[in-house]
């Protein structure tokens, strides 16, 4: 090891740099169109169900053990149980951390290349914004090249260590992303026919839930908090015994929700008022926010600051997936840390490729009628983030003790401490529901 961990300079610099991973296309592109596929209202309800049964339980649980261990999450499961399998858990963690960042990097590719093209100007009507989409898409090159860009200033900041790279751009890019949300809202919940989409998404109607729905909204969470696959643990390892974490939790969970809401809100009712579909699927956001801004004024402008701050949000989400990887191999093999960066940036940049040609070249290789992205996203959201959840909910509950979880987070100058309630849901509620609706998706999928 050539010098010693890396620490955050202050709380509020763990706070906003758990939100920058927290806050990403995970808000912005994926929220409003699984919200959208699963039925509006009733799916927005559960999924905040699951944010606070299950996304504030494991947040608290995945940082009291960064932080306990001080380790990557291999490391850190090995540090708390030696000499059993644990540590596997935290393997998994790193192989999902692979998955997710391949496909994720090539949607934040997709927002690169709307940026620089809305320079020319977002045309107006609908037809032609699902047109913009589809002809992006459908080439090869280009789309490569912008995953290659993204991959590139990912591996660039997580190459130059945590404090630097990441503190800083969070600050700043986080409340601008926010304001220009909130113009798209205005804009969307204007025009003609938008009160539609607000009963879509407020309006709930349970009798479309399945098993599915519900598995989507729990994937949902892990992922738009960044759980289930050790990117908080990793970064909750670098946070210092005085600082508080149920505070920190709460204050990352409640401006990542705000986040998707105002997403939700910003495209939902845009959707209806140009006759769209919100069964879109993952074009969804790309799609629309470009046929909102090409008819407002000064749409140019507004419509090239939107992808500039979606792609640095995606940014800042990327470097947490990286770092889960990097970490590992740089506390358990001892790798360098530039070295690290760049070796694994490369494989994550080829094994996204396959997602890209999904689109254009192998649009006819499909699993159980997905695309090659969709199925990346599908394992990832619906199999490897809530089995990783689960089994560090496990591991927490009944190998480490919920009684340390609660010990280890209500340490230093907490003012809001995690009451014994989160043990329950450790120990049973977390692990049998998530088990068991995953378990009837299949079911229903068999049907
Ligand atoms: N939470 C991020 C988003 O919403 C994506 C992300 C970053 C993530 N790190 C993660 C997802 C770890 C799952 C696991 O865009």
């Amino acid at each position: 090891m050539v010098k010693g961990r890396e620490r955050w300079a202050s709380k509020i610099g763990f706070v906003l740099a758990a939100s920058g991973s927290a806050v990403g296309l995970g808000n912005i592109w994926r929220f409003p169109y699984v919200t959208g596929e699963y039925g509006g209202a009733a799916f927005l309800i559960i999924y905040l169900i699951a944010i606070v049964l299950v996304g504030y339980p494991i947040m608290v649980t995945e940082i009291a053990i960064g932080r306990k261990a001080k380790k990557n999450p291999v490391g850190a499961f090995k540090a708390l149980a030696p000499t059993t399998p644990w540590w596997l858990v935290g393997a998994l963690s790193v192989l999902t951390g692979f998955v997710v960042l391949s496909y994720y990097s090539v949607i934040a590719g997709w927002s690169l290349a709307f940026m620089i093209n809305s320079l020319g100007g977002f045309p107006e009507g609908i037809g032609v914004a699902a047109s913009i989409f589809e002809v992006h898409t459908s080439k090869v090159l280009e789309p490569i090249i912008y995953h290659a860009i993204f991959m590139t200033l990912t591996v660039v900041i997580i190459s130059a260590g945590v404090v630097k790279g990441i503190q800083r751009a969070v600050k700043f890019l986080m409340p601008v992303l926010t304001v220009l949300l909130i113009l798209a809202v205005i804009r969307s919940v204007t025009l003609d026919g938008a009160g539609e989409g607000l009963a879509f998404l407020f309006r709930p109607d349970f009798g479309g839930v399945t098993a599915e729905t519900i598995l989507s909204a729990v994937g949902q969470a892990f992922f738009t908090l960044s759980l289930g696959m050790g990117a908080i643990l990793t970064y909750g390892s670098y946070l210092s015994n005085k600082d508080a974490i149920p505070g920190s939790c709460v204050q990352i969970i409640g401006f990542d929700t705000v986040l998707a809401v105002i997403a939700g809100l910003a495209i939902l009712p845009a959707v209806f008022a140009l006759g769209f579909s919100p069964r879109e699927g993952p074009g969804l956001v790309f799609v629309i926010l470009p046929a909102v801004f090409g008819g407002m004024p000064l749409g140019t402008i507004f419509g090239f600051l939107f992808f500039l701050l979606l792609s640095i949000a995606a940014l800042t989400s990327a470097i947490s997936l990286l770092e889960v990887v990097v970490a590992y191999v740089i506390d358990e093999h001892y790798w360098p840390r530039g070295f690290a960066a760049v070796i694994i940036g490369i494989i994550i940049f080829i094994a996204g490729i396959p997602p890209i040609l999904g689109y254009s070249a192998w649009d006819g290789v499909s699993f159980a009628g997905m695309n090659i992205l969709d199925t990346y996203d599908f394992f990832a959201e619906s199999i490897f983030l809530p089995l990783g959840g689960v089994l560090t909910t496990v591991f927490a509950g009944h190998v480490w003790g919920a009684r340390n979880v609660i010990k280890e987070a209500n340490r230093g100058n907490v003012s809001l401490k995690v009451g014994y309630w989160i043990a329950p849901l450790l120990k049973y509620i977390i692990p049998l529901g998530v088990i068991m609706v995953m378990i009837m998706t299949i079911i229903e999928d068999l049907d």
